[in-house]
């Protein structure tokens, strides 16, 4: 029931990172939070878990939940996901002999065909696989492709792909030093009436990750970097699996491994877009410090000083 609750405080704290600031729920789904918070008053909205906010920053405390509207005023979206996977089998991929580039463009193909994927993503939307130098020795793996990312086919373009582009400068590399790539070929989709545009990103549920799996694995086993960057607590457990950690925190800062690669798990850079002070931002540089550390990129002390807290 925790878990479930955490994961609503999530979804609602990624609706308001991206400009929702009201969401409508209906009678149904209010029986059913209410339910879950142990039959509180019936007028109040869920709290945020505070306790756990208060141990991970990726977690709740940092926002205010927003606030909820009757449905009488906005009918309910049809939000719900459904909770049996719908999937086949993960596809087998299957690189054929060539440089990097044709096995990179045999893969592309590969994914842009997958039927699931095709149906995955809204009409005149796009299935998205990673960008970037297939030399790198630094692999960034987000969550999913969002909006803007579905339109223009590629990872990390909206507002958390500016700020990642940022970090990446900060390490005096540029985004076609490095890779980028996601756990999800397509954004997870929240049904809309017919013909409205998704507001709001949901996780991916394990199924779907699951399913994308076999080409985030395909595109490390042609890039072959030294280090591959978790982005977020959802790219982390799309690696390291599901049940490897409960908070972000676990495993945050620590050498993780992917098939012998080693994994740094940082938090996401949406998490700095609504949290924007200086330790959370000093958290996710000092984990990108060891990542280049690992990779020998040389550090100055400039570099070593950012986002220290000015005493
Ligand atoms: N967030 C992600 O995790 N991936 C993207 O591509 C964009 C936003």
């Amino acid at each position: 029931m925790r878990a479930t609750l955490l994961a609503l405080n999530e979804e609602l704290l990624r609706l308001k990172a991206s400009g929702v600031d009201t969401v409508s729920v209906s009678n149904d789904s209010l029986r059913i939070l209410r339910k879950l918070a142990g039959g509180g008053a019936p007028s109040q909205p869920p709290a945020p878990d505070s306790s756990r906010s208060a141990r991970e920053p990726g977690g709740a405390a940092a926002v205010k939940t927003p606030r909820f509207d009757d449905t009488k005023r906005n009918p309910p979206p049809a939000e719900k996901v459904p909770a049996k996977s719908t999937l086949p089998e993960p596809p087998v991929v299957k690189l054929p002999e060539g440089d990097k580039q044709e096995r990179w463009d045999a893969l592309l193909r590969q994914v842009q065909q997958d039927p699931v994927c095709q149906k995955s993503v809204r009409p005149g939307k796009k299935v998205v696989l990673g960008v970037g130098n297939l030399d790198s020795s630094i692999f960034f793996c987000g969550e999913a492709p969002g909006a803007e990312e579905e339109v223009q086919g590629e990872p990390f373009v909206g507002p958390a792909g500016q700020l990642l582009t940022k970090m990446i400068g900060a390490m005096e590399l540029q985004r076609s030093d490095v890779y980028i790539g996601n756990i999800m070929n397509w954004r997870p989709q929240i049904p809309t009436k017919a013909g409205r545009e998704q507001v709001g990103n949901r996780p991916p549920t394990p199924e779907e990750m699951a399913y994308c799996l076999p080409y985030i694995q395909a595109q490390l086993e042609i890039v072959q970097p030294r280090v591959i960057v978790a982005l977020g607590a959802t790219a982390a457990r799309g690696l390291l699996g599901q049940d490897r950690f409960r908070a972000l925190g676990e495993v945050r800062g620590k050498w993780q491994e992917f098939a012998g690669t080693p994994v740094m798990v940082t938090y996401h850079p949406s998490y700095i877009l609504r949290n924007q002070s200086i330790r959370s931002k000093r958290i996710i540089w000092e984990d990108l410090l060891e990542v280049m550390a690992k990779v020998d990129l040389p550090i100055s002390d400039k570099q070593r000083g950012y986002f220290r807290a000015k005493t």
